[in-house]
């Protein structure tokens, strides 16, 4: 491990060397002379007076550097039956001819433009043209239901909504203009651009004010890259948190386009002319991160796909995608790795295929079990690597840093520390525990470049939410442990976070939504171990006097709710009725232990619980609707 350690170390007790030397590995407009500052609210800030654009680095440098001919993006979609391949100089001639086309609307360096598509091409084109003029774009995942637009409209006050005709789950098709419609609707501040992609010409009836064709921005004059201020925003991108509000992550410039450098290279060890595949959704960080910027400014080709692990049409999905495109490093959820393993467990699908160009498999967006890891990796026969990361920091954490040193990955571990992060186990006191003993996960400050520098419009709840329980640390909301050696093992969240098939949904909202059900006395929504989701939420609720009879009735107007206001991928399916539900004597709600009991978790009650025998009518309850790995398992 002395390699890893060295260089490691290097990181944390050298931060300013460390990181202004790898800043030098890619191109600014002006070097940053001031590495790590402090702005006037003491929130750290990295390069603050380099200048810089990513879609620059993106486009322009790589085919500066003899590029142009390559494949910079593979666009394959089994649900249209539609490939597209564009080279980088295709790629730059749509992405600054759109560019040029929003600056004829009138959008300008700092406003702010939502893209809520599905995984076209044209969605990857609409983010990079924001950043070409310096436009702040905000990614809202299309399965998300118009609810959850319109609060990140109301935050993010865009200029612009781009949007497209539909998206399509399996052989289903999702119009998504009306979805944006009712977001509209619903929305306080009106976006006074809507700029519509038609996925079948005539698709949809563009007649409305401030209604335009994409196609339309594509025929404008090239526009040339803004240089941008390191510390100027890419990017908000809403994540989940303890509330319904969603928190808007900042993500900048320079520090990111660092530590996407420096992830690429010793991280995910991907050379330039490699193909890269990230089966995620440009909706997710992990896009923005690994489908968009990262293997572009690698000058890797990159996969956009617009499809499932199964079911289109089969099991055999992404090793298809890997021979076809003789993928060499790929990135997916584990719960996608679930998903094949449960239609072909003797991986019968895979031997069809030529994966000899596969060198890695990284697995990340919710815990990796063991069976799982152990399945994919005898399968596969490479390493299979777990990392931990998050919406906030854009990059990981914890891993195998395959470019530095390959150093084996342990089973139910995420890895080692990354460069850069300063892990440390933390008690609720703000005590650091010994190595194998689980606690809170913090970092301490400040945070490599990439990661976020406050919340959009919101210091308060950045402090709130991430500084102020462990003062010069950042809580990252997970908790877990370290081992001997250094090796990092997540426990899941500390908070109302969960992650359902890799996406990641807050249960307080949820709550809050049942909790608005005029039938509703009292509730809890909790997160229970799922087989192929790894989690998925289930409430627990409490009727008030005189709608006894109406139990189911309540039950599918509750799933309907969820679905309605945050969208299907919740899988919302269960509400069931309790007489009471378990508290403390001071009154709060004993969720950990009734989602231990459904999964079977061995428990102690707490010492503070009101009445113990609440305990036994819940497990009751679950038990006969089947709630939980405990019962389900049986
Ligand atoms: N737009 C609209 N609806 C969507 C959607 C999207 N982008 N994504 C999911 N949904 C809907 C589904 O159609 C489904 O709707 P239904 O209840 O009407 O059938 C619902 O949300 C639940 O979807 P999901 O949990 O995805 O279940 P599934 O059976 O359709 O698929 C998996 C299961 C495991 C195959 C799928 O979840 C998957 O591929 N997961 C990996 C996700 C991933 O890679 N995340 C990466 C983040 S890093
Ligand atoms: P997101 O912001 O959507 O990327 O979700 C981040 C959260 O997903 C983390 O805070 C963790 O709770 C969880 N997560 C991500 N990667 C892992 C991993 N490798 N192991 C366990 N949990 C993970």
């Amino acid at each position: 491990m002395e390699k890893y350690r060295s260089f490691y170390r290097q990181s944390i007790e050298d931060k300013e060397n460390f990181w202004a030397a790898q800043a030098r590995r890619i191109h600014w407009f002006r070097e940053p002379s001031v590495i790590l500052s402090q702005n006037e609210k003491g929130f750290y800030r990295w390069f603050a007076d380099g200048e810089l654009n990513l879609c620059w680095l993106c486009l322009d440098e790589q085919v500066n550097h003899g590029r142009g001919e390559q494949t910079a993006l593979l666009y394959d979609s089994p649900v249209s039956h539609t490939k597209q391949s564009f080279t980088y100089f295709a790629l730059l001639d749509k992405v600054s001819r759109f560019a040029g086309g929003l600056l004829q609307l009138g959008i300008r360096k700092g406003d702010t433009v939502v893209i809520y598509m599905p995984m076209i091409p044209e969605a990857v084109i609409a983010m990079l043209a924001c950043a070409r003029i310096g436009a702040i774009h905000s990614v809202v995942f299309g399965g998300f239901a118009p609810h959850e637009l319109a609060m990140r409209i109301d935050d993010a006050h865009p200029k612009a909504i781009i949007s497209a005709s539909y998206g399509i789950e399996f052989d289903k098709i999702i119009p998504y203009k009306p979805l944006v419609d009712r977001a509209i609707e619903e929305a306080l501040h009106k976006p006074p651009l809507h700029i519509f992609y038609e996925r079948t010409p005539g698709y949809d009836q563009l007649d409305g004010k401030g209604e335009i064709d994409y196609n339309s921005l594509l025929e404008a004059d090239p526009a040339p890259c803004v240089p941008v201020l390191s510390t100027d925003p890419l990017y908000i991108l809403y994540t989940s948190g303890t509330t319904g509000k969603p928190k808007g992550i900042i993500r900048d410039h320079g520090g990111y386009a660092t530590a996407l450098k420096f992830s690429m290279d010793y991280i995910y060890n991907a050379a330039p002319d490699e193909v890269f595949w990230a089966a995620s959704d440009v909706g997710w960080v992990v896009g923005h991160s690994y489908i968009v910027y990262g293997p572009l400014l690698q000058g890797c080709t990159t996969i956009l796909y617009e499809g499932k692990p199964v079911r289109t049409p089969d099991a055999g999905a992404f090793w298809r995608m890997i021979s076809e495109y003789k993928v060499n490093v790929m990135f997916t959820a584990p719960t996608a790795i679930r998903a094949i393993k449960k239609e072909d467990h003797e991986g019968e699908k895979l031997k069809q295929y030529d994966l000899q160009s596969l060198k890695y498999l990284f697995l990340a967006g919710e815990r990796c079990d063991p069976p799982t890891y152990h399945w994919i990796k005898d399968l596969l026969q490479i390493p299979v690597i777990d990392h931990w990361w998050q919406t906030e920091t854009g990059w990981p954490m914890v891993g195998i840093m395959m470019g530095l040193e390959v150093l084996p990955p342990r089973a139910g571990s995420a890895g080692l520390p990354v460069c850069g992060y300063e892990l440390h186990i933390l008690s609720d006191e703000g005590d650091e525990l010994e190595k194998g003993k689980e606690g809170y996960i913090a970092v301490k400050l400040p945070l490599p470049p990439g990661c976020l520098p406050t919340l959009w419009n919101n210091d308060d709840r950045f402090i709130a939410g991430y500084l102020q329980h462990f003062p010069g640390y950042y809580q990252t909301g997970d908790g877990g442990y370290l081992d001997q050696d250094g090796y990092c093992y997540i426990m899941g969240r500390v908070d109302d976070v969960i992650n359902v098939s890799g996406h990641r949904l807050s249960t307080g909202e949820m709550e809050e939504l049942v909790a608005s059900h005029p039938a509703i006395a009292e509730c809890a929504v909790m997160g229970i171990a799922d087989e192929l989701r790894g989690q998925r939420p289930v409430a627990l609720v409490v009727l008030k006097d005189g709608h006894r009879e109406e139990e189911d009735l309540i039950e599918e107007e509750l799933v309907a709710l969820i679905r309605e206001k945050i969208g299907a991928v919740a899988y919302f399916r269960n509400a069931a009725v309790v007489k009471r539900l378990p508290k403390t004597r001071s009154g709060k709600i004993l969720r950990k232990t009734i989602r231990q009991m459904a999964d079977g978790e061995t428990f102690t009650i707490p010492s503070t619980i009101d009445d113990p025998h609440i305990l036994e009518e819940i497990r009751e309850v679950l038990e006969e609707r089947k709630m939980g790995l405990a019962w389900n398992k049986i």
